[in-house]
């Protein structure tokens, strides 16, 4: 069972990655193919499995099964099958209904056909000639690191067990605020490293904050009032009346509600490159990295030291590249019932500057079951960048294909649900209560994303929030209905004006 969900699950991540050594790059698409029959590994097998699953399947990597060759991918053909007409493989969750993204790895419904047909023609391995080149898989680094760290020493994962998340604190290489173009998390072990995140501890602790612990953010502060005339000018006064009810969000900076993300990896992503945005991440000098590395053992005692490596941007980028990670929308003091399996929490972001969203990732712990982030512009037009089902054991961030841009006083809104049942395979204990925090064992709802400012913003500056709880209030804003499994609801189109989006520099 376990199996079966894990290999449904998620794969990939997160990489703004420019796909330098990724398959796809490498080998030109199929061809098409316009009869079924004669299916052959060598002429039309292989090349899909170059370009979807030898990222992963091969040796070194996550997936314990290699595909390099017909010897070693034959006795796994029936699996195969099963695999990616089930679309279990390879590990992609986002609804496609909504946002087109650069690691979608899903195979097209020509490539399904052709790998199911080979399959019920017995397999057969084709001629000699017909094979494509092997893809040269890159060994070593596959950015040219300038700085390269590692976790203090190597880190022992036993045979079996439900996995751990290990947290490691080593010197910040940079003694001065740094800007590095591009960095790579290369595991030790890939078969026993599910996500690794790399982040600048903040100077003091957080106090426990939780969004909707206190209701001081649903307050229009009062110079919220200036914006909120420009968000409604030209708005059928029905809708205006309905953001006056919202007001903005005060854009003061609570202390320490957004964290900054230096990097994440997750089996099979490529390196993420912040080059191909002209862009690079400004990494704050001094003090320690906090790397957390979540080991999943393989069945087979082994260890793992992870390394990073860094590469410097040779001159200053045209943007900055910030990944935000907000604190838990979930609301303090609330706690999901034993057995519930669709608990929701909504909570709600708010720009405070114009900016590009590149990448999203949700993050939540064994419990979580799906995020959904929504766009409100100004003038109250929806749009939902993200809609994808949650697995603890495939962290997957989201690249956008093109950056979206948005506009000072757009809004984020974002539901998660938990399922604290026992359909859902990761739950350690469906019969108990579960509260919100750090651990495991606890809960969370965090809304990661990635985008682009200018360089010199301030990313104090960037965003401001709205508390869980004003959320409720949500329903008078136009966000794309609630979506039940399977069943697509459309987006409702509001017959608003549009305001022309301010180009930013560069792109
Ligand atoms: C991002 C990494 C990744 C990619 C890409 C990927 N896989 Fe996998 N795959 C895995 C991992 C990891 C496992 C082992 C998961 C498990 O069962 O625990 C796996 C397991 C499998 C299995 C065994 C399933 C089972 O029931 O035990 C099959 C078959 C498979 N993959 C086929 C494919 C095919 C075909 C592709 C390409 C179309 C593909 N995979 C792409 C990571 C990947």
């Amino acid at each position: 069972m376990t199996r079966f969900f894990i290999s449904l699950l998620l794969l990939t991540a997160t990489t703004m990655a420019e796909q330098v050594s990724a398959p796809r790059a490498l080998v030109g698409p199929s061809p098409v193919v316009v009869s079924l029959d004669g299916m052959s590994f060598n002429k039309d097998v292989l090349p899909i499995l170059q370009r979807n699953c030898q990222t992963c399947h091969r040796p070194g990597e996550a997936a314990p099964m290699s595909f390099l060759t017909y010897e070693s991918t034959r006795p796994w053909a029936k699996a195969i099958k099963q695999a990616v007409v089930t679309r279990k493989m390879p590990p992609w969750f986002a609804d496609p209904g909504h946002g087109s993204f650069r690691n979608d790895p899903t195979l097209t419904q020509q490539e399904i056909d052709i790998l199911s047909a080979w399959v019920d023609q017995g397999s057969p391995e084709g001629k000699a000639e017909d094979k494509p080149k092997p893809v040269q898989w890159p060994s070593g680094w596959r950015i040219q690191p300038d700085v390269v760290i590692s976790i203090p020493e190597a880190h022992v994962v036993p045979a079996k067990g439900s996995g751990e998340i290990k947290a490691f604190t080593v010197p910040n290489p940079f003694h001065e605020d740094t800007w590095v173009r591009a960095i790579e998390v290369r595991p030790g072990n890939a078969s026993v490293v599910h996500h690794v995140m790399v982040q600048v501890p903040e100077d003091t602790p957080a106090p426990s904050f939780s969004w909707g612990a206190s209701a001081a953010a649903c307050v229009a502060a009062p110079s919220a009032s200036l914006v909120q005339q420009d968000f409604n000018e030209g708005l059928p006064a029905s809708i205006a009346n309905r953001l006056n009810g919202s007001p903005p969000a005060p854009q003061v900076n609570l202390p320490k509600n957004f964290a900054i993300l230096e990097a994440v990896y997750a089996p099979g992503a490529p390196p993420m490159d912040f080059g191909i945005y002209d862009s690079a991440k400004l990494i704050r000098g001094g003090g320690d990295l906090r790397i957390e590395v979540h080991y999943t053992p393989n069945g087979t005692a082994t260890s793992d030291q992870t390394r990073i490596g860094f590469t410097l941007a040779k001159e200053p980028p045209e943007h900055r590249f910030i990944t935000l990670a907000p604190k838990s929308l979930a609301k303090a003091g609330t706690r999901i019932p034993a057995g519930e399996a669709n608990w929701e929490t909504r909570g709600e972001l708010e720009f405070g500057q114009d900016a590009q969203l590149v990448w999203l990732m949700p993050h939540m712990h064994l419990r979580g079951k799906d995020m959904r982030f929504n766009l409100v512009d100004p003038n109250g037009r929806s749009q939902t960048v993200l809609d994808a089902k949650f697995n603890f054991n495939w962290q997957l961030g989201y690249e956008m294909d093109n950056p979206i841009r948005v506009r000072r006083g757009t809004r984020m809104f974002v539901v998660a649900h938990h399922d604290n049942s026992a359909n859902n395979p990761y739950n350690p204990n469906p019969a108990a209560e579960v509260g919100w925090g750090d651990l495991t064992s606890e809960e969370m709802v965090l809304p990661w994303f990635g985008v682009l400012v200018n360089p010199d913003a301030d990313p104090e500056k960037i965003l401001s929030i709205r508390q869980g709880g004003c959320s409720s209030g949500l329903g008078s804003v136009p966000i794309a209905p609630l979506r039940v499994p399977g069943v697509s609801a459309p987006i409702p189109a509001l017959p608003l004006p549009t305001l022309p989006l301010p180009t930013l520099p560069g792109r």
